[in-house]
């Protein structure tokens, strides 16, 4: 593994090795031992949109390991005006030892990718968030002790989150069910992936997907940038909010995750989630774990870095 930009390029033993070293480093990181395996290096932070956790959790992870970051907005990068990404990946592959980017196009990280020399971390496009799911299966296996054989539904949009979970959440083994609205389900990547699986179905009513769940993954059902929830979308997601009155057709102990940022009496009510709030806020904390281990794998074994021009000798 160079890059993490989709999980459907992950192994399971890959994505298994990334939650190995996540719980090492959280239990290392509760304990107060000293972790820093990424002592000299630097992280670049490219953003295009706004964010509270990937950008807090990855900027905290690399100074834990010893590193440092650079936060970069978009906007203040010349990228902004108009420099191509291939200079700019190319450019910064001599500076920093890794890049996250969020943007808003899979295209355009993948195309960074091609031409960086260092690992690219996909922080969220419009297709994926690997490191979102990444979290998710950190905290159902907490929970569970496996993943292999767990029952999943995912209720509300078929987006970046819903499209990693199915893929994730299948290739450790795990059954999904999906609830969307019509017009609403995941994307291609995701169903080509599944396609004959049948541990993956597909529905369009939240009470069915959701029937004896072991876990629950929900977010927020507002594509990204957009402020709030217009009437058309209340009609579109209407009984897609998660409530306690859906998760009584769950398993009675159902661990309920959310992907965060929240809009409650929308996606979920606020009694539903205030009640699974210490799940919830587990499951973002976890986002640090994980992200410190894939930057541990991807980071700390010197891939793509420029190797010392053999000295010259001055006798
Ligand atoms: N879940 C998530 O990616 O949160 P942020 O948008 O705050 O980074």
């Amino acid at each position: 593994m160079n890059n993490l930009l989709r999980l459907v390029d992950c192994t399971p033993e890959e994505i298994t090795q990334i939650l190995d070293l996540a719980d090492q480093l959280k239990y290392e990181s509760r304990h107060g031992i000293a972790h820093t395996r990424l002592s000299g290096k630097s992280l670049g932070l490219i953003f295009h949109t706004a964010s509270t956790r990937t950008r807090v959790s990855f900027e905290t992870g690399i100074y834990q390991l010893g590193g440092q970051s650079q936060y970069l907005s978009a906007d203040d990068m010349q990228i902004f005006n108009g420099e191509p990404v291939q200079d700019t990946a190319r450019t910064l592959s001599r500076y920093l030892s890794g890049v996250v980017i969020r943007t808003r196009r899979q295209q355009e990280l993948e195309a960074f990718a091609r031409y960086s020399t260092v690992p690219i971390i996909n922080g969220m496009t419009d297709l994926a968030h690997p490191c979102q799911v990444l979290a998710d299966l950190m905290t159902i296996r907490e929970k569970y002790g496996v993943l292999n054989g767990l029952n999943a539904a995912y209720v509300g949009s078929g987006n970046n989150v819903c499209n990693s979970f199915i893929v994730g959440a299948l290739k450790m083994g795990m059954k999904v069910r999906v609830a969307t609205p019509p017009g609403y389900g995941p994307d291609n990547i995701a169903k080509d992936f599944a396609k004959g699986n049948p541990d993956c179905e597909y529905s369009y009513s939240p009470t069915e997907a959701v029937k004896d769940a072991d876990v629950v993954v929900t977010g927020s059902l507002l594509p990204p940038g957009e402020k709030a929830s217009t009437v058309q979308m209340q009609k579109v997601f209407r009984g897609f909010t998660v409530s306690e009155h859906m998760l009584s057709a769950a398993k009675p102990d159902v661990l309920l995750l959310h992907s965060l940022p929240a809009n409650r009496g929308f996606e979920i009510t606020e009694e539903t989630f205030e009640k699974h709030a210490e799940e919830i806020f587990e499951e973002a904390e976890n986002r640090l774990h994980v992200q410190k281990a894939a930057m541990v794998l991807l980071m700390g074994r010197g891939a793509g870095r420029i190797e010392p021009m053999k000295k010259e000798k001055f006798e």
